[in-house]
């Protein structure tokens, strides 16, 4: 079995944690004093945690957890170790209580080092976690472990894993850890793609899918190459394309939860009244990232730099159509395309 071995902090969560913690606290200064010491190696990692440790040892628990129940996470890191549950595990020298609300977010295996709560439920620290030793004993029961991570902390893990990607997504790995990685990678798509490839063949799952419509008002204005260039300029395959007249029957069926609606026999003359492209888009989290780069239905809350933003004339006349979940895309693709039409 193989095994994708995370660092948390600064890999896949957006910031470090501790140092945010102590902003919050009013200790940012000595925080960060102590966080900068010990990414760039001049103070050991069990050194230096244990006086962070000090640091926020009185603050109540509940409240660190709040403070770590907000840190942004890296989406495509998460939706990989989601896809990905039994392969995945998150290997952090922070402590497992404070972590809990991030644990339950990234939801895998985790080793973190650990405390007990004494009776004021404050945890005393029971034991620093050395990465190394975690990756030596996971691989007795591993075939292969890639471990990514940016910090000096995650250089025993690298010199121990068989294969070791620095990753700079949130900071420029240090140099101690690019040094010894195999890879050296500063984009999770790149991540993630990467990480791929180490799947057995088997155990690749197949490209997540999309169906888009190219409405008739931005088709008709000529617009589909624009709107083509900005999905595959975000990194999606287009794997099927059709241009065609939709009838009422196919606006039915694509639109069938809309029917009832005051808008419904508006949106079918408007969909039928001229020719429209149909696509099947393919890539890592298409179906939730083209519905964040066609923008909200109505354009006039659409965010900068959205299609809808862009082309779209109003709420009905929105030049796109994306489907907005899994089992919309499953439901919707054969609607417009038969196997033999799609390239994947
Ligand atoms: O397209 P999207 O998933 O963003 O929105 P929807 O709520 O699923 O609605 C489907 C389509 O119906 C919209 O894209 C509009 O073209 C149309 N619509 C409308 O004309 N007036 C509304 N009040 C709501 C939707
Ligand atoms: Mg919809």
């Amino acid at each position: 079995m193989i095994k994708f071995v995370f660092d948390l902090d600064g890999t896949i969560t957006k910031v470090e944690t501790l140092p945010l913690i102590a902003a919050e606290l009013d200790l940012a200064d000595e925080m960060k004093l102590l966080t900068d010491l010990t990414l760039t190696g001049k103070i050991p990692f069990d050194k230096s945690f244990k006086l962070r440790y000090l640091i926020l040892r009185n603050v109540p628990l509940k409240k660190i957890q709040d403070i770590m129940a907000t840190v942004p996470l890296d989406e495509e890191i998460l939706a990989f170790i989601a896809e990905h549950k039994k392969n995945c595990a998150i290997v952090t020298g922070n402590l497992d209580c404070w972590i809990e609300p991030l644990a339950e977010k990234i939801d895998c295996e985790i080793f973190a080092s650990t405390s007990e709560l004494d009776d004021r439920n404050s945890p005393v620290l029971t034991k620093i976690l050395d990465k190394g030793t975690v990756i030596r004993e996971l691989k007795k029961s591993c075939d292969k472990i890639i471990a990514v991570g940016e910090s000096f902390n995650d250089v025993s893990m690298f010199e121990a894993a068989d294969v070791s990607i620095a990753f700079g997504g949130v900071h420029k790995p240090v140099d101690a850890a690019i040094s010894v990685a195999d890879f050296v990678v500063f984009d999770s798509g790149a991540l993630c793609r990467l990480l791929k490839n180490f799947l057995p063949i088997g155990e690749k799952k197949p490209m997540q899918k999309t169906l888009v419509l190219i409405k008739p008002d931005a088709f008709g204005k000529n617009h589909s190459g624009d709107i083509l260039k900005i999905y595959e300029d975000a990194g999606f395959k287009i794997v099927a394309a059709k241009v065609m007249r939709m009838t009422p029957e196919l606006a039915a069926k694509h639109y069938a939860e809309h029917i009832g609606r005051p808008y419904y026999p508006s949106l079918v003359e408007f969909m039928t009244s001229a020719p429209i492209m149909a696509l099947v888009l393919a890539g890592d989290n298409v179906i939730k990232k083209v519905r964040e780069i066609n923008g909200a239905t109505n354009p006039a809350e659409a965010a900068d730099g959205t299609i809808r933003k862009l082309f779209a004339e109003d709420k009905s006349k929105n030049a796109v159509h994306a489907s907005d979940s899994p089992e919309s895309a499953a439901r919707e693709i054969p609607i417009f395309f038969s196997a033999a039409e799609i390239f994947d």
